[in-house]
């Protein structure tokens, strides 16, 4: 196995509409899509598609969206042993609206996800210890993240936080579990305590996050690129992105991070700012396409450069 993920499902219910309503206000969309989604599903699904070996451990509910997920899955081999279903319960949903900009504005109802527990990750012991990696996000509880964690630290697997939503409390002791701690410009902000507007605001939030506990640091910045900062006290490495013109960035993050996943499974032999460049030019590709899942790549579809 390259990568266990611990995550999320989420049926995506997008519509999309020229400017975001005002408090009140109704506005008529022009277009509507029912996507994939679910932070760890769709980081999953992006790592399979680039040809890793993926497991993913979470929770659909007893609803016609989970069974549509669990076959998503199954079509795209990927280890479904460890897909739970709780009955009487719902399969996580989100309400997307996307804008002109290709911006969006989730929210999104976890349901299900949150009924993912310690018991389960136990009986998944095996399939966490055969992995390379492990990922894991905060759209489960932060307990079950952090336990995720702890099951992968014990048996010597990789680990990515990827710290999205940020809860309202994130426990401590999460941050010396964590070998790669992602985070967006947001997601630093709300955790650091201070606003990141900027390449010296990332570099001074990352060095935060290395003094809390993690060992290395990705703060994604959008079009600003990507800041990279290592426990070894190396200065921040800035790695630029590509400028596009975004359709539909929803999945974006979750795109990159699958990425990142799979390479450092897969092509340990890279340097990690190469790794992070190729992640980023994977997730750049899925902006150009409306959905989430709908619109990740395919090892096919890209460059043959991003391979060697
Ligand atoms: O990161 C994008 C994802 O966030 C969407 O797929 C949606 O399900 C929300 O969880
Ligand atoms: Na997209």
């Amino acid at each position: 196995m390259d990568v266990v993920i611990v995550g999320s499902f989420m049926t995506d219910l997008m519509s999309y509409c020229t400017d975001f309503p005002e408090p009140g206000e109704t506005v008529h969309g022009h277009k509507f899509k029912k996507s994939f989604g679910g932070k760890g599903a769709n980081q999953c699904i992006m790592a399979q598609r680039l040809g890793g070996k993926t497991a993913m451990i979470g929770r659909v509910g007893d609803d016609g969206y989970g069974i549509e997920h669990l076959e998503h899955f199954k079509k795209h081999s990927v280890n479904v042993d460890h897909i739970y279903k709780t009955e009487k319960e719902q399969t996580g949903v989100a309400n997307i609206i996307v804008n002109d900009k290709g911006q969006n504005c989730i929210v999104i109802v976890s349901a299900a996800n949150l009924k993912l527990n310690e018991n389960d990750l136990k009986a998944a012991e095996v399939v966490i210890k055969s992995a390379k990696v492990l990922v894991t996000q905060m759209e489960i509880l932060p307990t079950t993240a952090l336990a995720a964690l702890k099951i992968a630290k014990k048996h010597g697997v990789k680990t990515i936080l990827n710290v999205a939503p940020v809860p309202k409390a994130l426990p401590d002791e999460i941050y010396k579990l964590v070998d790669y701690f992602c985070v967006n410009e947001l997601e630093a902000a709300s955790l650091w305590g201070n606003p990141v507007n900027s390449i010296e605001d990332a570099n001074k939030s990352a060095k935060e996050f290395i003094h809390r506990g993690c060992s290395n640091v990705i703060l994604t910045l959008g079009k600003m690129g990507s800041v990279f900062v290592t426990e070894a006290g190396i200065n921040p490495i800035h790695i630029p992105a590509q400028e596009v013109k975004a359709v539909d960035s929803t999945g974006a993050g979750d795109a990159f991070v699958g990425s990142l996943a799979f390479y450092l499974a897969t092509r340990p032999d890279l340097p990690v700012q190469e790794i992070i460049r190729r992640s980023n030019d994977i997730a750049t590709a899925s902006v150009l396409k409306p959905g989430t899942q709908d619109s990740y790549p395919y090892k096919k579809d890209l460059s043959h450069e991003l391979f060697a």
